[in-house]
């Protein structure tokens, strides 16, 4: 079924190779989504070789772990590694008709992507980015053709979760918005189209609802009590275990720009500002004292 406020399908254009930017765990993530689901070579790169060598390895690893399963037969297997390459040029990217960026949330950074990448790209190509929260409008700020920029925001973790949101800015045309709807049709995504507004839609939602149970805790409930306070609701995971699965830095990052946004409706934790000003990206736990970083061996990022 199309989504609420799609375009005219009718518009959608082809797209028969894929540019990931940016080769962290996102970033794998995506690549090998889009080898397997849409089955055209995806080309990912990063700011150097060792960071690309890293991230290229890690998606072929991820598919062999699979073919170990047998959820893919060798064959299989062998294609879906060859599909997924990586290149510090740009210029891998110039046959691409649609690249997404999954690079460090700051803004100047992935502005910079954009223009690099208007350089090498056809200007039908589409432009996506995987922000949690960023502007899409101020991203796509003089950029010589801002209509095939558009959000295209994945959740974790993205072999399982159905949910992407699909932003649209003022300037992103009908042909840019249905590519991205027919694209998440093939991927198996069931899109959700948000106006650019800060943190969209889920992660208002989200961030709410990790916020208020971490103020719980700041305000001194019981951790475990208010990290279990869900549990009859049946949910997958507790507020916590979602917040490590996000990430501290992301989580952080995306409550900052919603206070930024609206100061009276969202308060940055300064236990969670602490953990992450620590360099932590560790399960974490509470103590008196407050959010404990628990286990250093159980990292997720
Ligand atoms: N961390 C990372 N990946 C995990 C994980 C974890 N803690 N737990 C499971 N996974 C992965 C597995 O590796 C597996 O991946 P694969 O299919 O690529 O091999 C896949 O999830 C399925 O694993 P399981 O079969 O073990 O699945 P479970 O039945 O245990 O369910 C779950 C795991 C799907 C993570 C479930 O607990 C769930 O749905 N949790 C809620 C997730 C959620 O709300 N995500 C949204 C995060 S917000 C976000 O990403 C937006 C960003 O902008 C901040």
């Amino acid at each position: 079924r199309r989504p609420a406020g799609a375009p005219d399908r009718k518009l959608a254009r082809p797209v028969t190779k894929v540019g990931v930017i940016g080769a962290g765990l996102m970033a794998g993530q995506i690549a090998l989504l889009f080898a397997e689901r849409l089955k055209v070579p995806v080309v990912l790169t990063d700011v150097d070789q060792a960071r690309l060598d890293k991230g290229v390895a890690g998606v072929h690893r991820k598919i062999a772990e699979r073919a170990a399963k047998g959820r893919l037969t060798p064959a299989q297997a062998n294609r879906l590694t060859a599909l997924v390459t990586g290149s510090l040029d740009y210029q891998a990217f110039s046959d691409t008709d649609f690249v997404i960026e999954a690079v460090f949330e700051e803004l100047s950074v992935k502005h910079q992507v954009l223009a690099e990448l208007e350089k090498v790209v056809s200007p039908e190509a589409v432009l996506a980015s995987n922000t949690s929260s960023l502007s899409l409008t101020a991203m796509s700020q003089h950029l010589e053709h801002p209509e095939r920029v558009i959000g295209f925001h994945f959740f974790n973790p993205i072999s399982v979760m159905p949910l992407l949101e699909i932003v649209r800015t003022a300037a992103t045309s009908d042909s840019t918005a249905a590519t991205a709807v027919a694209l998440a049709a093939t991927l198996k995504k069931g899109p959700v189209l948000t106006a650019d507004a800060p943190a969209f839609v889920v992660n208002r939602l989200l961030t709410r609802f990790m916020a208020e149970i971490i103020a719980a805790i700041d305000e001194g409930t019981d951790p475990a009590v208010a990290d279990g306070a869900l549990a009859p609701l049946g949910l997958p995971m507790t507020p916590i275990m979602l917040l490590q699965l996000v990430g501290p830095a992301v989580a952080l990052h995306v409550t900052e720009t919603l206070h930024e946004a609206f100061p009276d409706r969202f308060q940055v934790s300064p236990n969670l500002q602490r953990i992450v000003a620590d360099g932590h990206r560790t399960l974490v736990s509470f103590t008196d004292e407050g959010v404990q970083v628990l286990d250093p061996a159980v990292a997720v990022n």
